[in-house]
């Protein structure tokens, strides 16, 4: 078997133990996106109502593709190039595409947003913001231009922010799974809840809290007719379970051979969509309070959704009866610490794949890979950097996580065989699935994911995201995607090295 050689797994790490995997996987799930993102969605999309497409998007594409993506890196022992080189090398290439737009792509702005966070931390000492919130966060802050094709130059603030949040995934990602991940995720989840569960506490006490409940919460089911927001449903749970992402693929593969996945895709995806639940308390009884305190309705101080983060907070922040400096530090580092625990999974599902394929020494790679991330989130701290990260994010995550969620669907479903991908997941797990799981991978997740991906084409011609000049669009936001499929076909060309250094 010449094949040994290349995927001998004596030596890949190993999580020491299933709460250490379970963390940090959760780690990667909870992220920027659960805080504001599903508040903002859940108010915009019929209120209580929201939570019905939600569920159900959780229940017929979250949980099956996660364990889908778990069973898959868990079977091959691989980083996602891998697993799906063992497939077949002619699928190579979708596994690096997924970590390549993510590593070079979705991350590089996630990590200026986690920047901005930083900063915010320290502007709440001093509610450095003033009284003109939006002025503060646009001029002073991001020094925002007239559109992407003005860059203005680096905001330095942003840049030191960048500068220590690559500097943080360095240190956690270079000590590797056990040491460095795992180590990280068991205090960074335990914290996350804390001030978490501090921060609903103290906002639901808060006078008003309830006319933001009430907001929150109050279904509005005619909503439920309007397709948009299926499809906002079905995005959303896409991207707060990092599906698509190759990390679910990578972190699986570093489980012992007994292990039960089934029952790990269910807590993790349940206790992902359980932070946002109750993070939705503690936005929307802040907003309540405000709107009470203020006179003006809470439709009216919500905002969109990174607005809602580095506007309306702070403003709230400012408001605060009493230790509104206290106030101000736990959410912005809630957002510092979510984000971590997510920027590094990325890191780690690229680096794994790399060194599957490369055999690198992981010391040197994670630096390496850090210094390019840095780099790379450069043109988001300039002035025109919120364009930038507006267009970006708009194409890799409703194109790339889209494309990659159907074809993975597709090529387990129908070339590897659902079934074969059952047994395996079946033979290790306590909790069984049935044969509702082919059923789902491969007709229901991917039609489904299909009308999602022909609606946003649609859109995406009746009229130009954000309104933006098309050329821009075009250059900034489609052609970063396709650079990255032309990257990751390359990469799935080159020769795998065998262990003692000569190339196949
Ligand atoms: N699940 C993360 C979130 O909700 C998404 C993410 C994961 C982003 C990893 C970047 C890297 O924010």
């Amino acid at each position: 078997m010449a094949k040994k050689e290349y995927f001998s797994d004596i030596h890949r790490a190993q999580w020491k133990t299933r709460m250490g995997f379970i963390l940090a996987s959760i780690g990667s799930a909870v992220g920027l996106g659960n805080i504001w993102r599903f508040s903002y969605l859940t108010y915009e999309s019929g209120g209580g109502a929201f939570l019905i497409p939600y569920f159900i998007a959780l229940a017929v594409v979250g949980i099956p593709l996660l364990i889908l993506e778990f069973g898959l890196g868990h079977r091959q022992k691989g980083s996602a190039p891998k697993s799906f080189y063992k497939i077949s090398p002619a699928w190579e290439w979708l596994g690096w595409w997924a970590i390549i737009f993510v590593m070079f792509g979705i991350v590089m702005y996630y990590g200026v947003v986690i920047a901005w966070a930083l900063n915010y931390v320290f502007y709440s000492l001093t509610q450095a913001w003033g009284a003109d919130t939006n002025t503060f966060f646009y001029n002073t802050f991001l020094g925002i231009t007239s559109g992407p094709g003005v860059l203005g130059y680096i905001r330095p603030q942003i840049l030191f922010g960048l500068f220590a949040v690559w500097v943080m995934n360095w240190i956690i990602v270079f000590f590797g799974v056990e040491k460095g991940i795992e180590r990280a995720n068991k205090i960074l989840m335990p914290l996350l809840l804390l001030l978490t569960l501090v921060l609903v506490v103290w906002s639901l006490s808060l006078e008003g809290a309830r006319v933001g409940l009430t907001q929150y919460l109050s279904p509005d089911f005619s909503a439920l007719l309007n397709p948009r927001v299926w499809a906002a449903a079905f995005s959303q749970i896409f991207f707060t379970l990092s599906l698509g992402f190759g990390i679910m693929v990578a972190y699986a593969s570093y489980l012992p051979k007994e292990t039960d996945i089934t029952k790990n895709a269910l807590i993790i995806s349940l206790a992902d969509c359980f932070f946002a639940f109750i993070a939705g308390f503690a936005v929307w009884g802040t907003l309540g309070y405000m709107s009470v305190a203020s006179g003006v309705p809470v439709s009216e101080v919500a905002s969109e959704s990174l607005g809602l983060a580095f506007v309306v907070y702070p403003q709230a922040i400012s408001m605060m009866p009493a230790f509104a400096r206290t106030f101000g530090v736990i959410f912005f580092s809630i957002l510092v610490f979510a984000g971590l625990s997510s920027s590094i999974s990325i890191l780690e599902a690229f680096t794994s794949g790399v060194m599957d394929k490369f055999h690198l020494r992981r010391k040197p790679l994670v630096s390496v890979l850090c210094l390019v991330g840095f780099l790379g989130g450069l043109i988001f701290t300039t002035g025109g950097g919120l364009f930038w990260l507006d267009i970006v994010d708009h194409f890799l995550t409703n194109y790339g996580l889209i494309s990659v969620g159907i074809l993975q669907c597709l090529v387990i479903g129908w070339y590897f065989k659902a079934g074969k991908l059952r047994e395996h997941i079946n033979n290790v797990s306590d909790m069984k699935i049935g044969v509702w799981w082919d059923f789902s991978v491969k007709f229901i997740t991917p039609i489904i994911l299909v009308a999602i991906l022909i609606s946003s084409i649609s859109q995406e011609f009746s009229a130009p995201y954000g309104n933006y000049p098309v050329t821009w669009i075009i250059f900034i936001g489609r052609d970063w995607l396709l650079a990255t499929l032309i990257a990751s076909i390359i990469v799935a060309g080159a020769k795998w090295r065998k262990k003692n250094g000569t190339y196949k």
